[in-house]
């Protein structure tokens, strides 16, 4: 079983993925996008460069995904652990769906239809869900992705990706305090696992 978290930057998926991770040991495996790869490295010298090409940065960061798919994700689903991935795919669909556009039509289908042929989708997805401007607030806006009128729409484009898929997505109110988030989180992976 493969488990994403998702959200904007500062919606404190990171702070449940390492409570999760110190409290879960034998058969899970922990992992993240941007990984620690070389290519997860090349990504974040992008990301700190404002003028980064977005379809150039796309790429490193698809690049980095192909990496991660094979290197790390399936080789632990076929081992039967369970995967929990700080970021993933649609952190693509999400992000890159706003940085190219104007570069392409429809850039969120568009990123979409390039990992369609090979990737392997989640099975279920949490969705920490928060304003942008508390998101940019907690984030300390550091990059470019973390100002409140990139993440407004960034937050649209999960918004759009969960009504595709309602079932795969699972909504946690990530304004609450870090302890309500994280027994949210615990509850809906007991929950999942459970009825797996
Ligand atoms: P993040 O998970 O916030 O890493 P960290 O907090 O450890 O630096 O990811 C870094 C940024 O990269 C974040 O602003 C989201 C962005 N991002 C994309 O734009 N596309 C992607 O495919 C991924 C994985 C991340």
């Amino acid at each position: 079983m493969l488990v994403t978290l998702e959200g904007i930057d500062g919606s404190g998926k990171t702070t449940v993925w390492e409570a999760l991770r110190d409290a879960r040991c034998d058969g899970y495996t922990f992992t993240h996008e941007p990984t620690d790869s070389w290519y997860g490295e090349a990504v974040r010298r992008s990301e700190a460069e404002v003028n980064a090409d977005p379809l150039a940065e796309l790429f490193l960061f698809t690049a980095d995904h192909a990496d991660h798919l094979s290197r790390v994700v399936e080789p632990a689903l076929a081992r039967g652990d369970v995967v929990i991935s700080d970021r993933y795919s649609d952190s693509r669909f999400a992000y890159q769906g706003v940085a190219l556009d104007g570069v392409v039509d429809r850039p969120m289908e568009y990123v979409r239809g390039i990992h369609q042929p090979w990737t392997r989708p989640p099975d279920v997805t949490l969705f920490f869900d928060v304003d942008p401007e508390t998101g940019a607030a907690r984030a300390g806006a550091t990059n470019k992705f973390e100002q409140v009128e990139f993440l407004s729409r960034v937050r649209e484009n999960y918004e759009q990706l969960a009504e595709y898929e309602p079932e795969r997505f699972v909504r946690i109110d990530a304004t609450q305090s870090p302890e309500a988030v994280l027994a949210d989180a615990e509850d809906v992976l007991d929950r999942v696992l459970a009825a797996e």
